[in-house]
């Protein structure tokens, strides 16, 4: 069974990468951002704060969360498309600080790893989920780079939205998810660095299957 983890900032492109990845090789893909996500969903429902760590943990308890062919579902509802909003981010990047809450959504990630393989994108999968991955990448590109594309995918849906707030959301966003204590988005010499500020989706996996030794 083989294991390629894709780590990296918000809108370095991981996901659609990672995605495409599997495709290509048959594997398996888990969207760990997804699961932050929708913890941080169902808090926001239940009215909670991202301090309110025993509440979000027993909504971890009870969470019934599945992937059916690209959707994610809570109790059989469809939540694919809220799970994108700004909001939804934020909140999960602030719930994410917990190490508590960190630990306790380990097994279910890792129980992700089945044959064939599995292609998985994150802040920390290759640094604490899964260190021993056969191939570890870091994608990243300049938070200017990251911003103009997301801003490419929000205004069509969000006529107020401004470059300049994308961006600021970014950076504060980077800040966040690098300096917490608890497993920071981070890499060190058994990761592969990869910057994709001038790479299409396609060249950046295409580039990332070439360095796959098995
Ligand atoms: O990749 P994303 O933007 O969907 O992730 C949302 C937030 O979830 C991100 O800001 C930090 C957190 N996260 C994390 O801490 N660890 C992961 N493996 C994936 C996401």
């Amino acid at each position: 069974m083989q294991i390629i983890t894709i780590d990296g900032p918000a809108s370095s492109g991981k996901g659609t990468v990672a995605r495409l990845i599997a495709k290509k090789l048959g594997f398996h893909y888990l969207e760990s951002g997804a699961i932050y996500r929708v913890v941080a969903l169902i808090s926001i429902q239940a009215s909670l704060n991202s301090l309110d760590i025993d509440k979000i943990l027993a909504l971890i308890d009870k969470m019934k969360l599945t992937f059916v062919g690209g959707r994610v579902f809570v109790a059989n509802v469809d939540v694919t498309e809220s799970l994108r909003a700004e909001e939804v981010g934020m909140m999960a990047s602030l719930i994410a600080k917990n190490d508590v809450i960190r630990k306790r959504l380990l097994d279910f990630q890792r129980g992700f790893a089945t044959t064939p393989g599995l292609v998985t994108d994150g802040r920390d999968m290759g640094s604490v989920v899964f260190p021993n991955a056969n191939l570890k990448i870091f994608l990243t590109a300049s938070s200017q780079i990251r911003a103009n594309r997301r801003y490419e995918q929000l205004k069509e849906y969000n006529k107020n939205i401004t470059l300049d707030n994308v961006l600021k959301g970014i950076i504060a966003r980077d800040k966040q998810d690098t300096e917490r204590s608890s497993a920071p988005l981070t890499y060190d010499s058994s990761f592969v660095l990869l910057d994709n500020a001038n790479m299409s989706i396609e060249e950046t996996a295409r580039h990332i299957i070439s360095l796959c030794k098995f």
